[in-house]
């Protein structure tokens, strides 16, 4: 990832992101927003809406492989619902990243038939855009692996923006645009995903979120994990798992790290940490 992930979001440096986006939206026919299918509505900033200008808006529900099956399936049902198209996908494996493109082609069809009635010979365009973190620079690099990248000085290309070529038809900005994350809001599921740097919120508060989310969605996996039977205050967390890990029960960042670690990268099953219920 770049420098993107650094960035601190002041109010200046939302409304740099927001008019450069706004200037790559006016280039292309369709945005693909790319969403953490964990943090489905975390990861998503309602401002793309008006950013859009009437684009279609593919949402991509990346790292699927690390989402809670059931739980996506009903994002899924939920964004369409509310006029959205909807994949979920897996950048790494490849899991639904061939769909991209003849979805995109069917949701531009209309565009692409008046196109060919009046004999303009115009490639769609799409960019992708996401808050930091969710996987738009992985799901570049699998769709552009082995494709050529075009410049030129065609009409609608500018000169410092690069285009790749993913189908005959079709070119993508070989660039993200990056979309703040909304963290008044949803900090807190953003941070126990990593979605946001671990120092912006504070960590204990995330890990003492995490283990009562744990405890209520996935209870099985969580207590296997750390061999928990029974759990009556915060403290009993913190000695499960510095017996099951072999480290001192107050050494607490250790134990914290373990937790965060565990819980982001599928070590106690997959999770979703949004959820639908609490809209
Ligand atoms: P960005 O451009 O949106 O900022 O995200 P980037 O592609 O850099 O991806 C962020 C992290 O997420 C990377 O891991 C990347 O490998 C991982 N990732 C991206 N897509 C997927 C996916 O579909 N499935 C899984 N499991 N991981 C994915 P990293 O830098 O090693 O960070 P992390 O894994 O410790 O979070």
């Amino acid at each position: 990832m770049g420098d993107v992930g650094n960035i601190n979001w002041f109010p200046g440096h939302m409304q740099k992101a927001k008019r450069e986006m706004q200037e790559k939206i006016k280039l292309v026919n369709i945005i693909y927003l790319v969403l953490d299918a964990r943090i489905p509505k975390s990861s998503f900033n309602p401002l793309i809406k008006e950013i859009a200008s009437n684009r279609p808006i593919l949402l991509l529900l990346n790292k699927a492989d690390l989402a809670d099956k059931a739980e996506t399936a009903k994002w899924m049902n939920y964004y369409k619902d509310a006029g959205y198209y909807c994949l979920d996908i897996d950048a790494i494996t490849g899991y639904n990243m061939k769909k991209i493109v003849p979805y995109t082609y069917e949701i531009l069809k209309d565009k692409i038939d008046k196109n060919k009635e009046r004999g303009i010979k115009l490639s769609m365009k799409a960019m992708i855009t996401g808050i930091p973190n969710v996987g738009k620079s992985t799901i570049i690099n699998t769709l552009v692996k082995k494709k050529m990248t075009i410049t030129g000085d065609k009409p609608g290309v500018t000169k410092n923006q690069q285009w790749v070529k993913l189908d005959s038809n079709l070119d993508l900005l070989d660039t993200p645009g990056v979309l703040w994350p909304k963290l008044e809001e949803n900090g807190i599921n953003l941070a126990l995903m990593g979605a946001i740097k671990d120092d912006i919120m504070p960590i204990d508060e995330v890990v003492h979120f995490g283990f009562d989310f744990m405890n209520k969605y996935y209870q099985k996996s969580f207590y296997e994990r750390y061999n928990i039977d029974s759990i009556n205050n915060i403290n009993d967390y913190y000695d499960k798992i510095a017996k099951a890990r072999g480290c001192k029960n107050d050494d607490y960042e250790k134990i914290n790290n373990i937790f965060l670690h565990d819980i982001r990268h599928e070590k106690l099953g997959r999770v979703t940490v949004d959820r639908l219920t609490s809209i």
